[in-house]
């Protein structure tokens, strides 16, 4: 027993330090995608839902862009699922993204996303061609 005890207070530290390190994955703040768009999430309730605004750097339309709200909700342990839906302000379309904020071992977080846009046809014989899907990796702008 008295010669366990240096190894686990060694252990208790070691362990301690590393709780006081580890970052959560966060989704609050500013963020960029690999097409050169910018959201800034805002802050996450209690309940793990947030608002945001999204700026595109593209668009399907040949409308002028603008910002547009978003609205989204959360799981709340660390690296987390979350959903989030872009209202498009400047077109009839709506975006649902969902994904994962994932921790890298440098402390890097990333936000894997996959995403269907549904663009307004005039009618269902349309339906067809309305519905876009991709991927977006979103990285933290500090
Ligand atoms: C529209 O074209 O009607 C609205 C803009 C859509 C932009 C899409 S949403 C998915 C993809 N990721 C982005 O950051 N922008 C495009």
């Amino acid at each position: 027993m008295v010669q366990a005890a240096p190894f686990l207070l060694l252990l208790f530290l070691a362990l301690g330090a590393h709780s006081l390190s580890a970052k959560k994955c966060s989704l609050t703040g500013h963020w960029v995608n690999d097409l050169g768009s910018n959201m800034t999430i805002l802050n996450v309730n209690a309940s793990g839902n947030f608002t945001g605004i999204y700026n595109t750097s593209v668009s399907a339309t040949s409308n002028d862009i603008k910002p547009s709200p978003l609205l989204g909700s959360q799981h709340l342990p660390d690296q987390p699922t979350f959903g989030f839906t872009v209202n498009w302000s400047f077109s009839d379309s709506i975006t649902v993204f969902t994904g994962q904020c994932f921790m890298d071992d440098e402390g890097k977080e990333t936000l894997r996303t996959m995403w269907l846009l549904r663009s307004r046809v005039e009618n269902i014989k349309n339906d067809w061609k309305a519905t876009r899907v991709g991927y977006n990796d979103f990285k933290r702008l500090e």
